[in-house]
C-alpha cells in the first residue's frame, strides 16, 4: 500500500478503529488519551510547540493542548481533522502525509509525537515519513514515535496492519536523517533527539 492508499482508507474508516478503548466506551477512549498526554508531558518541555502527526480526532492532541502545549494536529485525512475540529474548534491543524510536514507547518516544531501511524505503513513509506517528521523538528527538538522493534520484523500489510522494524533498520535511518535515541524510563515509545545527520 502507498502512503495515499493508507490515508484514503483512514479517511473512510469507522472512528472506532482509531483505538481499541473506543470499543469499550467513549469515557475509556478519552481516559486513554488523557493518560498518554500526561505521560508525554513528562518528556515534552512545558508549553512547547508540538505537532501530533496522525492525530486522528485528537485522542491525545486535545488533552495535550489542555496541559498547556501549543499543539498542531496534523493528519492526512480531512475527515479525521473535521472530527477533531468538532472536539476542539480552535486547535491549529494541517493536512499532511508526513513527507511535506516541514513545509506545511512553516516554523519548525519543538517536538513531533506520532502514535499508531508508522505501524500502518511499509518500510519504504515509513522511511519517507520519518525523514519528513525529522525535517519538521528544530535541532535539539524531540520526536516521540510509536515505531516498534521486533526480533522478527515484518511489514504489516493493509491500512490497519502493524509493521515492525529491526533495530538495525532503525539505527541506519536515524543516522541518515539525524535522530539520536534517548534512554527514557517508563516511556512506551522510543524518544529521539533531532541532531545533525552523520553523513
Ligand atoms: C490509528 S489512528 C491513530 C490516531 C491518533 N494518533 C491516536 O493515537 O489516537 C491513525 C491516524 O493516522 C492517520 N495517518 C495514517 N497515515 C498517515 C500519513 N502518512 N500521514 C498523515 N496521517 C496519517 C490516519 O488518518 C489516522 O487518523
Amino acid at each position: 500500500m502507498t502512503i495515499s492508499d493508507v490515508i484514503d482508507a483512514w479517511n473512510e474508516a469507522d472512528p472506532a478503529a482509531i483505538h481499541p478503548t473506543r470499543g469499550i466506551s467513549e469515557d475509556a477512549y478519552e481516559s486513554s488519551g488523557q493518560n498518554q498526554a500526561a505521560l508525554l508531558s513528562t518528556v515534552l518541555p512545558e508549553g512547547s510547540r508540538v505537532v501530533d502527526f496522525g492525530c486522528g480526532d485528537g485522542r491525545v492532541a486535545v488533552p495535550l493542548r489542555a496541559l498547556g502545549y501549543d499543539v498542531i494536529g496534523a493528519d492526512g485525512s480531512q475527515a479525521m481533522l473535521n472530527r477533531l475540529a468538532d472536539r476542539d474548534p480552535s486547535m491549529a491543524t494541517v493536512v499532511s502525509d508526513g513527507t511535506d510536514l516541514a513545509s506545511v507547518i512553516g516554523k519548525k516544531a519543538d517536538a513531533v509525537i506520532s502514535l499508531a501511524v508508522l505501524i500502518h505503513h511499509t518500510y519504504e513509506a515509513g522511511e519517507r515519513i520519518i525523514e519528513g517528521l525529522r525535517a519538521a523538528v528544530r535541532v535539539n527538538g524531540l520526536l516521540i514515535l510509536d515505531w516498534p522493534v521486533a526480533d522478527e520484523p515484518q511489514e504489516g500489510g493493509g491500512w490497519i496492519g502493524v509493521t515492525t522494524w529491526s533495530r538495525e533498520q532503525q539505527d541506519a535511518l536515524c543516522a541518515r536523517v539525524g535522530l539520536k535515541r534517548l534512554e527514557v524510563d517508563g516511556m512506551p515509545w522510543p524518544v529521539f533527539r533531532a541532531v545533525k545527520a552523520s553523513s
